[in-house]
């Protein structure tokens, strides 16, 4: 059972001017293994900030981020993390992609391309792994990014607006294959999107976040995740009426919190 704290983390940055600006004020989460927390904001309220953070990229300027009742130091591999450009290496192959980090690692041939194969056949690409990458569609290779991270099986998974440069029925089915990768391997999953649908649908804790400074104004509870892995109807779930009311209540929070963030 994996546990990630965030205690009190702020971060400030300097700014040009010789001033400094708050970019995160104070925040503080508690991750458990099998919570997918959301974090849903407008951009600039510090959700890759506090992402970078968790990831060990960047340290905080005050506060501290535990997991597993260790500080975070640096990047490691029980932290993976998917962007929105997935940086695969175009030159290699898809299971070539997967095993790499496995590689560097210097873990063996066979045992490596067992668990890249394993990887890609979790993410529905079995068939593809002598693929070079560049021949792949968007959503594929955004899935070969899903499949690198979890190569080196991670207790936490990191995604930043992973699906944001997806059209909108691709992007659909990378959701539903997240939710069934997270329902099977129950790690902590904290995601990125400023999708007001996408966070309700995949979220167990949804993490609303506001600008100047970024913060989090409210946290929800949320279950649609789970009535999706019952049922397998992502429509079904998206057209309750319980998910519609819940996305117009999120709406006018972020209306409400980002007017007044707004210079007058
Ligand atoms: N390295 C940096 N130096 C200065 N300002 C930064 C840096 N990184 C982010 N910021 C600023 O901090 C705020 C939060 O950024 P970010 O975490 O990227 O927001 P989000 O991911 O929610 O869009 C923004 O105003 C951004 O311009
Ligand atoms: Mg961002």
């Amino acid at each position: 059972m994996s546990h990630l704290i965030c205690q009190g983390v702020s971060v400030s940055f300097e700014t040009p001017q010789g001033g400094s600006f708050l970019a995160l004020s104070a925040v503080d989460l508690e991750i458990a293994s099998g919570d997918f927390v959301v974090a849903l904001g407008a951009s600039g309220c510090g959700k890759t900030t506090l992402l970078s953070c968790i990831a060990g990229f960047l340290s905080p300027s005050s506060g501290e981020i535990l997991l597993d009742g260790k500080p975070v130091r640096g990047p490691g591999a029980d932290r993976g993390v998917v962007f929105q450009k997935h940086a695969l290496m175009p030159w290699l192959s898809v299971v070539e992609n997967v095993e790499f980090g496995l590689k560097m690692r210097g873990m063996a041939r066979s045992e490596r391309q067992r668990i890249a194969h394993e990887k890609l056949e979790a993410v529905g690409l079995s068939g593809y792994e002598n693929s070079p990458v560049y021949q792949l569609s968007g959503g594929m290779q955004q899935r070969v990014g899903i499949a690198r991270s979890l190569a080196s099986n991670p207790e936490v998974l990191l995604m930043d607006e992973p699906l944001g440069a997806l059209d909108a029925l691709t992007r659909e089915s990378i959701q539903e294959i997240i939710l069934r990768l997270w329902a099977r391997e129950k790690k902590i999953v904290f995601f990125i999107t400023h999708s007001v649908e996408e966070a309700l649908f995949l979220a167990t804790k949804l993490v609303v976040m506001s600008p100047s400074p970024g913060r989090i104004v409210k946290t929800y509870n949320l279950g649609f995740c789970n009535d999706f892995i019952a049922s397998g109807d992502a429509r079904a779930v998206k057209s309750k009426p319980e998910f519609i009311a819940m996305r117009e209540e999120i709406l006018n929070l972020i209306h409400s919190t980002h007017a007044e963030s707004m210079p007058a």
